[in-house]
């Protein structure tokens, strides 16, 4: 067949010889730019072969004089990552809380670092947005039981509430019923007082039988007109916030049995960057003081 080549007479270009039903095929030459393209690339794969990590061996892989390995970057970005994390956690350590809030990118950091953590360690008490819960405060108010300057959250985080540490935080409110300290009448009578003083009484003879009841048995920790102490962890009760609840029965229960709220202590399971960054972080929140 190939000894029927001819040149073709409408194009002038010879044909290749192959013939089908009477179906002729030129020889057109491949365009010049197409072959450049296909040395090119061949020259590339090449070189590409020799610089770069290419082909697989039995247990290993031809590495290339560059020695580049994807998994190589990676770990040097994330090293590059801990150095900048670790001079910005040398400068936590070593400022107090007050510096730290001063410098803008330090706080910036401990902010990222205490909302982290808080995620991780507080929000199944606190809730995520530490609102809090029957209970557990709400950490984005402004009313305290332990106090809410930095120093003294820090103190809260670190040693607890009624924990297991020896410098824990600690006040149990008695249980004047099981305690049977009072009665059950002179209880619900203190339960009307307490609720009169936010304003939620029903009955103010009651209210009036409760005040001495309160001056004698409560005073001591809720101060008079229970406004509450924060030296002695004992919520104000005069307002219309309720860390347990406000309604009479529950007010009842608390006097009755107590409560004893733990808050645990985090002094040996945080490191202290992370407590001073969830101070900070809780600080923030809008109560901090
Ligand atoms: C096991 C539940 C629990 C966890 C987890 C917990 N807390 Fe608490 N927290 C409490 C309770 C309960 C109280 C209130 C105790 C009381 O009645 O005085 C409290 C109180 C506090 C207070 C004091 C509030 C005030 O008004 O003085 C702060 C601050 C606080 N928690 C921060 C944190 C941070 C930060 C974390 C995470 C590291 C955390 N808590 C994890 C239960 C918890
Ligand atoms: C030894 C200190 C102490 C004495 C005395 C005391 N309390 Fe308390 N009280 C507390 C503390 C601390 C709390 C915080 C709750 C906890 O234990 O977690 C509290 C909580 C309460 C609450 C719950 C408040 C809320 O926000 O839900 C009520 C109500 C209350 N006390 C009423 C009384 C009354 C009434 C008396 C007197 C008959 C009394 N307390 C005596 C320390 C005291």
């Amino acid at each position: 067949m190939a000894g029927n080549r001819r040149t073709d007479e409408i194009s002038g270009v010879d044909t290749t010889g192959h013939e089908w039903d009477g179906i002729e095929e030129l020889d057109n030459p491949m365009p010049r730019w197409w072959l450049w393209v296909l040395y090119a690339t061949i020259l590339w794969s090449i070189a590409y072969w020799v610089v770069m990590p290419a082909w697989p061996l039995m247990t290993s892989y031809t590495k290339g004089v560059l020695g580049y390995s994807q998994r190589g970057e990676v770990l040097s970005d994330i090293a590059e990552v801990k150095a900048s994390r670790a001079g910005q956690e040398a400068k936590i350590l070593s400022s107090s809380l007050e510096e730290i809030t001063k410098d803008p990118a330090l706080n910036h950091f401990a902010l990222a670092a205490g909302k982290a953590a808080f995620g991780d360690n507080c929000s199944g008490c606190h809730g995520s947005g530490a609102q809090g819960a029957k209970g557990y405060p709400n950490l984005n108010d402004d009313h305290w039981l332990w106090g809410g300057s930095l120093e003294e959250i820090l103190f809260t985080i670190n040693y607890g509430i009624r924990s297991t540490h020896d410098e824990t935080r600690f006040n149990d409110m008695t249980a004047f019923l099981a305690d049977e300290i009072l009665e059950k009448q002179d209880i619900s009578d203190v339960a009307e007082y307490v609720l009169s003083l936010s304003g939620t009484s029903t009955d103010s003879e009651a209210a009036n039988r409760g005040e001495p009841i309160f001056v004698d048995n409560c005073v001591a920790c809720h101060a008079e007109g229970g406004v509450g102490n924060r030296e002695m962890g004992a919520p104000n009760l005069s307002d219309k916030l309720w860390l347990f609840g406000g309604d009479r029965k529950t007010v009842i229960q608390s006097i009755s049995y107590g409560r004893k709220g733990v808050m645990p202590t985090w002094e040996a399971r945080l490191d202290p960057v992370t407590v001073k960054s969830l101070s900070i972080y809780v600080h923030s929140l809008g109560g901090g003081e």
